[in-house]
């Protein structure tokens, strides 16, 4: 399916679009399938989108959170992106506690704990042998150097193609990250990418051609939606090239 790509006039009305995106994405799956499920990103980006979202009137019983990467520390951490989550959103809502599939980061064993959130993606999605599951919505962020989730430059995680959570490796930091195959199996993947600092990245996340290895959000190819919603700050270039070679965007 082809790409959408919207540059919006600053980062407020990128969040506003993300929302109204979002919530359609939210409704037609639970018109459609009784249920929505849906992989949070992490940083900052989304918080202003969490935090527009928790202000929303939604069938919160039909709604299942999960998380496309997770730093490996407690959630009471500053840097968990389950704690941000919480605190911008699933904290204000009356979402059941059993809609929200945090990654797990408690075993001492990165490695364990990707097994574990597998485990529970094949048990909340009852998949089968060779089976991926289908989110029927993933956010995404994309790093200033073209990474996204916890899929990060010339890492092992870029590699996996069978299995669903992987370690990530930010400068030798451990991460959780859902894995390539794992995304692409989505109905709707959102990125948001906002500022200037993501210029760069974005080149060549668009260019014609470049190294997949280098900028890891080039792969990902949804067999559904693939959106991008970017502030001008972020888009501006892309705007340009897009117009002088339309067919490459
Ligand atoms: C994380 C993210 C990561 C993030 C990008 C963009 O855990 O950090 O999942 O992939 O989305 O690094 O981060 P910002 O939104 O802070 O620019």
């Amino acid at each position: 399916m082809g790409r959408n790509v919207e540059v919006l006039a600053s980062g407020a009305a990128s969040i506003a679009r993300s929302l109204q995106l979002v919530l359609e994405k939210i409704n037609t799956a639970t018109c459609d399938r009784g249920q929505c499920t849906i992989v949070l990103a992490g940083g900052s980006t989304p918080k202003a989108l969490y935090e527009a979202i928790a202000k929303e009137n939604l069938p919160w019983e039909k709604i299942h959170v999960f998380w496309g990467d997770e730093r490996y520390v407690p959630q009471s951490h500053p840097d968990s992106n389950q704690g941000m989550a919480r605190r911008a959103w699933l904290d204000k809502v009356d979402i059941p506690a059993g809609n929200i599939h945090p990654m797990p980061t408690d075993a001492g064993d990165p490695a364990l704990d990707a097994q574990k959130y597998e485990a529970e993606l094949e048990e909340f999605f009852k998949t089968g042998a060779g089976e991926f599951p289908v989110f029927d919505i993933v956010l995404l962020g994309m790093g200033d150097d073209g990474h996204t989730a916890s899929l990060f430059p010339h890492t092992e995680a870029l590699q996996v193609r069978d299995r669903f959570v992987a370690v990530g490796n930010k400068d030798g930091q451990p991460r959780l990250t859902l894995t390539v195959p794992l995304i692409n199996q989505a109905r709707c993947v959102i990125f948001i990418a906002l500022g200037a600092n993501k210029q760069s990245a974005l080149a060549q996340v668009f260019a014609p051609v470049a190294d997949e290895m280098t900028y890891p959000s080039r792969l990902i190819r949804p067999q559904g939606e693939l959106w991008w919603l970017l502030d001008e700050s972020a888009g501006r270039n892309l705007a340009l090239a897009a117009s002088k070679s339309p067919e490459n965007y």
